[in-house]
């Protein structure tokens, strides 16, 4: 659930971003269009709506991805998610003062928050600011494209649509802080002219020197605040970890004599990677992709918390039997397990999708039948190897069809002998009886 929601956020905050970075593309026009432009913007976004939408996307995304960090028992992340994590907290440095400076200047000081006066607070600030205004959507489009990635190339559908997303996402940057480099270097122009940028900061009823440093006052508590909990979670990690080593240990032994213990509260994904033990898991670990599956075995297997809802929905897309879990989504209390990886580490995401009922073993009550020709050496003996070939294929044909009419599945043909199978998808008392109506 919190992931489906962290998901739902960033695609809130992906399509506010969208909207913002296409209205900065209309400064590549003029600065008059720039300003009208921010009409649809405005329309989109603030009103009770748009507002809650936003602020709220952003507060469930931050906090959603705080909770993430703390689930994780392991820091040994692969580079993808090092990469979105480093540039998501980097996010909060780089845009807070930014989002005081509109937003709540607004609310506090009824600054008219549009282009003039954030291009003319730029102007008028050193170049570290502009630097740290600039590089805010490079960082939010990385980190969101990351993201969505990851979250759709499970996706059927992506593949076909690849180049047109690969379009999109290099023109919309560009393009925006394009646009928005552009009315910079117009209002700089602009400001050639003395008096200019006093009246434009009249026009927008720019907040007073005291104003502005209790925005920065704020911007600093938020950006502190948001600094204090990420360090307090890290640091809550080791604690944690003394905590629930009193609670037990699980011991999972994955056969060829390698093992992983640990403190209880890991997921078995977390495990085998402090095991160093390689395994598949194609979307990190947010239980959408199924490739980290493994059947769970051992002497405490009926511990086993059941699977949840959102875990038994990936599994049943895969057609997977009650024995095999999702790795990264089963925390396994104190015991013994044995673990069966059923992909291997190097699985691609188009095995996500793929239903192979069979292939991940499992254990079910079968009726085996074998049979032969009786006598059939001394058959064979007397006759020309064409003619026993004649003879086996008509033999063949007619125990298949007595097989399969009976409901059994031929498994292989072993000389002049058959070896059938029945009860894949009946009872055990059915299958004997369709064995011996076979
Ligand atoms: C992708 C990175 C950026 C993000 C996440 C971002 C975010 C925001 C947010 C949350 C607001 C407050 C919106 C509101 O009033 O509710 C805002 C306002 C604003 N931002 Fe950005 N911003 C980004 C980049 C930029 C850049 C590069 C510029 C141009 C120099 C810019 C110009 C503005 C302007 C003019 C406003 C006031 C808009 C209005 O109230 O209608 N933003 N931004
Ligand atoms: C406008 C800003 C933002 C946008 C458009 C955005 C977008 C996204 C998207 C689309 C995802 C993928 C969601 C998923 O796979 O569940 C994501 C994940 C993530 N975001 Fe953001 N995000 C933004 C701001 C932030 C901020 C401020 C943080 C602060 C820490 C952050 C931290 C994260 C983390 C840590 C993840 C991955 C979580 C995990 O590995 O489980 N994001 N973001
Ligand atoms: S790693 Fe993708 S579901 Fe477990």
């Amino acid at each position: 659930m919190a992931g489906r929601i962290r998901l739902w956020s960033g695609y809130v905050l992906f399509f506010y971003v969208v909207t913002h970075l296409l209205n900065h593309a209309l400064g590549l026009i003029s600065l008059r269009v720039l300003e009208a432009g921010r009409i649809w913007f405005v329309f989109i976004w603030h009103n009770p709506i748009g507002q809650v939408a936003l602020y709220g996307a952003l507060l469930a995304h931050f906090c959603l991805a705080l909770w993430s960090l703390y689930r994780r028992r392991t820091l040994q992340l692969s580079r993808w998610e090092w990469g979105q994590w480093i540039l998501g907290a980097s996010i909060v440095p780089l845009g807070t003062i930014h989002v005081i400076g509109t937003r709540l200047a607004y609310e506090l000081y009824n600054v008219e928050s549009g282009y003039p006066w954030v291009l003319g607070s730029l102007l008028a600030s050193d170049w570290t600011v502009v630097a740290r205004q600039f590089s805010l959507p490079l960082v939010v489009w990385l980190h969101a494209c990351i993201g969505l990635h990851f979250a759709w190339r499970l996706r059927p559908w992506y593949r076909p649509w690849l180049p047109v997303l690969y379009a999109f996402a290099l023109l919309v940057p560009v393009a925006g802080i394009a646009g928005a480099g552009i009315a910079l270097r117009d209002v700089a122009e602009l400001a050639q002219r003395p008096g200019f940028l006093d009246e434009l900061f009249a026009r927008a009823r720019a907040p007073t020197a005291a104003q502005i440093a209790t925005l920065y006052a704020i911007a600093n508590a938020l950006e502190f605040t948001a600094l204090g909990l990420l360090v307090a979670l890290i640091l809550a990690h080791p604690v944690r970890t003394l905590w629930q080593r009193r609670a037990g240990v699980v011991h999972l032994s994955y056969g060829e004599r390698r093992t992983a213990s640990h403190a209880t509260g890991l997921t078995v994904l977390e495990m085998s990677r402090i095991a160093g033990i390689p395994h598949a898991s194609v979307c990190g670990g947010r239980g959408r992709c199924s490739t980290c599956r493994v059947r769970m075995g051992g002497e405490d297997r009926a511990k086993l918390p059941p699977a949840s809802t959102e875990e038994q929905k990936v599994l049943s897309r895969v057609g997977a039997p009650a024995n095999v879990r999702l790795a990264c989504q089963l925390r396994p209390p104190p015991g013994h397990y044995r673990v069966t990886p059923l992909l291997p580490p190097s699985t691609g995401p188009v095995e996500a999708y793929r239903r192979q009922p069979q292939a991940h073993g499992g254990e079910h009550y079968v009726a085996i039948l074998f049979a032969d020709i009786r006598g059939f050496t001394s058959i064979s003996e007397g006759k020309l190897p064409y003619d026993v070939v004649f003879l086996l294929n008509r033999y063949f044909r007619a125990t298949g069809q007595a097989i399969e009419a009976a409901g059994g599945r031929v498994d292989k043909f072993i000389g002049d002998g058959v070896m059938a199978i029945f009860g894949l998808t009946s009872e055990p008392r059915t299958a004997c009886r369709q064995a011996l109506d076979a």
